[in-house]
């Protein structure tokens, strides 16, 4: 059973809190609730699709494991798929781009019906914009992960819902205000990585015609955070 997961979700599956009623947002195979319920760690959970081939990957899934009446398979966009009765205070939404995410987390914000605990996001890109959402709707950043799987660096970033606006740095909100304090080694090649590219922009954004100052600047200003990190 516990390979049925890539490292990506086992790290994911372990942000998860023993108990919790999921609902996992693009499940595609239900890989991530039918290894949890197996293993005992939660009772509940909702596989969200919005494309019929992988719900119905989910749903020969789910019987496949004689879990039908742990897992509900369900169609429908985003967090559409969950309403206030089946009592969800965990979501996951893995394996997204963050502009992506964010949008599935505004409309189910804008529907203001009832509120979502704990949110476990894995972007495939774009994990400022998460984080920044996350900041703006009141959820603390409580844990962060970073893994390198074939090739690819992956984030998984944590939000908890609290009463007061939590405050992220413009640092906090580029790498990760949990991520920075102990910098792995997926950590060090993803921004190296990023530090090189960075570089060579501020070359050609500096070197165009018409230099765009703003831009100009806050290249700079990213490149100085990845500098003083990076050399710590
Ligand atoms: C790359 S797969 C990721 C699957 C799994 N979550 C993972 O991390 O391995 C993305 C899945 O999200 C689904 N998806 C994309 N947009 C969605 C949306 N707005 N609501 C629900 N599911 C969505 C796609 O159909 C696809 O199955």
């Amino acid at each position: 059973m516990s390979n049925m997961l890539s490292k990506r979700l086992i790290e994911v599956s372990k942000f998860v809190k023993p108990q919790a009623r999921l609902v996992d947002v693009g499940s595609d195979h239900a890989y991530l609730p039918i290894s949890l319920i197996e293993n005992k760690t939660i009772d509940f959970a909702i596989a969200g699709e919005v494309a019929a081939g992988p719900l119905h990957n989910s749903e020969q899934n789910i019987s496949y494991h004689n879990l039908e009446d742990k897992i509900q398979a369900r169609l429908g966009d985003g967090l559409d798929v969950i309403e206030k009765e089946d009592q969800i205070d965990t979501a996951v939404i893995a394996g997204m781009g963050g502009i992506l995410i964010t949008e599935i987390l505004q409309r189910f914000v804008n529907r203001q019906e009832f509120t979502i605990e704990s949110l476990i996001l894995q972007p495939n890109i774009g994990e400022s914009l998460v984080r920044s959402w996350l900041m703006e709707h009141n959820y603390e950043i409580v844990n962060e992960n970073i893994l390198a799987e074939d090739g690819h660096s992956y984030e998984i970033i944590v939000g908890k819902l609290v009463s007061t606006t939590p405050e992220y740095s413009r640092e906090d909100l580029l790498v990760g205000p949990i991520l920075k304090k102990n910098k792995n080694s997926a950590f060090i090649d993803k921004w190296n990585r990023k530090l090189k590219k960075y570089r060579k922009t501020l070359v050609g954004i500096s070197n165009a015609q018409q230099p765009d100052q703003e831009k100009i600047q806050q290249v700079k200003a990213d490149i100085n955070i990845l500098e003083g990190l990076l050399n710590d």
